[in-house]
């Protein structure tokens, strides 16, 4: 008999809220567009998992722990839909998991992360700014991603290139870890010398980043960093799992599944 599952894997966050809002909803609503495949859930992120386990005693699975419970329990055929923003390290250290365990069953599809190619780029672009309240004279929306040193595509410079080009030169996208970084939001905010600045994550989950790095009073932060600049500076600690259009495009991704 053909047993089928669904397997979410994603980075994982300590913040339980937001992995409330955004994991799991994404998880729902994916599971609600398979109904005839059995969820199970992954984290890639070990630290976190030791995290959770530490802070709420909730085990969560490795993806190599996930792909043995769900052989045990029969499975044979297994969809798989990451959560991830981009085909990065995260991304993958997955694949090379499921390279090792794919044996164990009959059928393993693989969905993309969210922007993984440039037509997933150009969607987002033309989604975002939908996602914020609409900008007044003299406001600036900043984005801030996570970034990665691991892409093929310049995932960012082509999202803030085109946000632009569609008319939103009033949003603007810069990254914690990588190019482009701060000082890219800096040089934006210094030629259009906004009144205000809204800041809002742009990665999945408002977790440590979205709290610390983006939102937080110490003066490292980008909201304290803008606001000795000049404008006022107002945060938005919405992870984009918290859109449905966006937990629509991961079900849009699952759909297009391919064999590993
Ligand atoms: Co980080």
């Amino acid at each position: 008999m053909n047993e089928k599952a669904l397997l979410v894997v994603s980075f994982g966050t300590s913040h339980p809220e937001t992995k409330e809002k955004t994991i799991e909803a994404i998880e729902n609503d994916l599971a609600a567009a398979f109904p005839d495949r059995r969820l199970y859930r992954a984290w890639t992120s070990s630290m976190l998992r030791r995290k959770v386990k530490a802070d709420t005693g909730e085990h969560i699975d490795s993806v190599a722990e996930a792909l043995a419970r769900m052989a045990g329990q029969g499975i044979t055929d297994v969809l798989i839909q990451p959560t991830h923003l981009l085909a990065g390290e995260e991304h993958d250290k997955l694949c090379r998991e499921l390279e090792s365990g794919k044996a164990a069953f009959s059928s393993v599809t693989v969905g993309k992360p969210l922007l993984a190619a440039e037509e997933d780029i150009a969607v987002l672009a033309a989604l975002l700014p939908g996602l914020c309240p609409s900008l007044g004279a003299g406001e600036l929306m900043v984005w801030m991603g996570h970034g990665s040193g691991a892409l093929r595509l310049p995932v960012y410079q082509i999202l803030d290139g085109l946000l632009s080009q569609n008319g939103h030169p009033d949003h603007t996208v810069g990254t914690v870890e990588f190019d482009p970084g701060f000082d890219a939001v800096l040089e934006r905010v210094r030629q259009r010398r906004p009144a205000r600045v809204i800041l809002a994550p742009l990665m999945v989950v408002a977790g440590d980043h979205a709290v610390n790095d983006m939102a937080g009073d110490d003066p490292d932060s980008w909201q304290s960093r803008l606001r000795a600049e000049g404008p006022a500076v107002t945060c938005v600690l919405r992870g984009l799992g918290e859109y449905e259009a966006i937990r629509a495009l991961y079900v849009a991704h699952a759909r297009a599944a391919k064999p590993l």
